[in-house]
């Protein structure tokens, strides 16, 4: 199999979505300068599994230019938009595996077909190739000179594995990069998930309860966009830290079992399973929207959904499923219970993938600068490339910030100038 993409006659409207997008990434762009002349990741090949955005296509595109073999598989079966696929295989050289609403199987099928190219770098959102390479596709593990990972759920997976003694190869947490996590995290999904659930049901949010479930850096952005769009927002936590910040930060906090009986939204990005469950849809008013933004689609509990309810009504609207429950209440859920912002709207803008997506790339040359040298275990991104990827788009946004001066430094490095 060369690629799989579901229309190849997308591809021009693919490329022009890919343009648009990197007119709002200059430091991917720079990034992509520098590796053009460098041929940082010269001969490498690197399998991706990512979700297949136009912001994507642009991070292939900087890998390619640094002199890599660059595969791209899905890493969500609702997130691929067909149109860069196509786009990526014609226009940019990059074999992409990916077809939007693909079934399990399909899935997999296209996770092992860029296993099969024998990469020697991955990148991973969600661990899914590192998971394969550790368990179905051990022989090509022993390829790997290190994988990169970009969300939250999957930096959680490695280091249990770290932990357990069971990793095989270095990883790189990309998501726990201040320039990633700090602003894609916050303000992408903060941003994204409302454009999913507003272009998914056209719900005004103003006066509208909002139920936040997690109040880590997604819900935290999930939260104040909300709440900036005049919603009452309500969070959920674990965390006695989290959910003291949540108060102290003007949200109403509760149970979910409370915040059941009252929300007319509810949104669940913990990185968790179960967190709407079917004692909660017991609880629900007529007409509730229930929806993730988590990474995988194990947040809300839709089989139980299922039994409590009488019908389903598939696709009411575009990404919106109406439950009627037994009880005769009806629910809507969203996307079917996968990550709304990339299923119903076009993910995090290109603006703040931006920094995540540099990072991303830095960091695959980093691994191979360290070829050998990188221990196996879970590694932080550099301090010097979170530093580069500040500098750089704070300089793309025009905004020039103080220097300390000799004085200033001196002071500061000093322990003997006080009251
Ligand atoms: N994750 C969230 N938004 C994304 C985007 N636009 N592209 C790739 N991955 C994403």
């Amino acid at each position: 199999m060369k690629f799989d993409v579901t229309d190849m006659k997308l591809a021009p409207k693919g490329k022009k979505r890919i343009e648009w997008a990197d007119a709002d990434m200059p430091v991917l762009q720079l990034v992509r300068e520098k590796f053009a002349k460098e041929k940082s990741l010269k001969g490498i090949r690197m399998s991706c599994c990512l979700h297949v955005t136009a912001e994507t296509a642009n991070l292939m595109r900087t890998l390619k230019a640094g002199g890599a073999d660059v595969y791209l598989c899905a890493s969500n079966p609702l997130s691929t938009q067909d149109d860069v696929a196509a786009s990526l295989s014609k226009d940019f050289g990059i074999p992409t595996f990916a077809r939007r609403g693909e079934s399990v199987d399909t899935f997999y099928n296209h996770l092992n077909a860029v296993i099969d190219k024998k990469p020697n770098l991955t990148m991973d959102d969600g661990a899914d190739l590192v998971n394969l390479l550790h368990n179905k596709r051990t022989r090509e593990a022993g390829n790997i000179i290190a994988s990169m990972e970009e969300t939250t759920t999957g930096v959680i997976r490695l280091r249990a594995m770290e932990r357990e003694g069971r990793l095989k190869f270095p990883v790189i947490a990309v998501n726990d990069a201040a320039t990633k996590h700090l602003f894609d995290n916050r303000y992408g999904t903060g941003q994204s998930t409302l454009d999913g659930v507003i272009r998914a049901t056209d719900m005004l949010m103003a006066g509208r309860r909002v139920v936040v479930a997690g109040f880590g850096m997604c819900g935290r952005g999930v939260a104040s966009r909300a709440r900036g769009m005049g919603a009452h927002v309500i969070v959920t936590e674990i965390s006695p830290l989290r959910a003291l910040e949540a108060v102290m930060e003007g949200y109403e906090v509760m149970t979910m079992d409370e915040a059941a009986k009252t929300g007319d939204l509810f949104i669940t990005v913990t990185g968790n399973k179960h967190i709407l469950n079917g004692s909660h849809f017991a609880k629900m008013r007529d007409g509730a929207v229930v929806c993730n933004s988590g990474h995988f689609d194990v947040e809300i509990d839709i089989p139980a959904l299922k039994k409590l309810s009488k019908k389903v009504n598939r696709q009411v609207r575009n990404n919106v499923d109406e439950y009627v429950m037994r009880n005769g209440r009806r629910i809507y859920l969203l996307a079917d219970g996968r990550l709304v912002n990339l299923a119903a709207a076009e993910g995090h803008p290109a603006s703040v993938m931006d920094m995540s997506f540099a990072t991303q790339a830095l960091a695959s040359s980093y691994a191979v600068e360290r070829n050998g040298r990188l221990t196996v275990g879970v590694h932080n991104v550099p301090q010097a490339i979170e530093d580069w990827v500040s500098e750089l788009k704070l300089k793309a946004m025009g905004v020039t910030i103080d220097k300390l001066s000799t004085d200033q430094k001196k002071y500061l490095a000093s322990s003997d100038e006080g009251t």
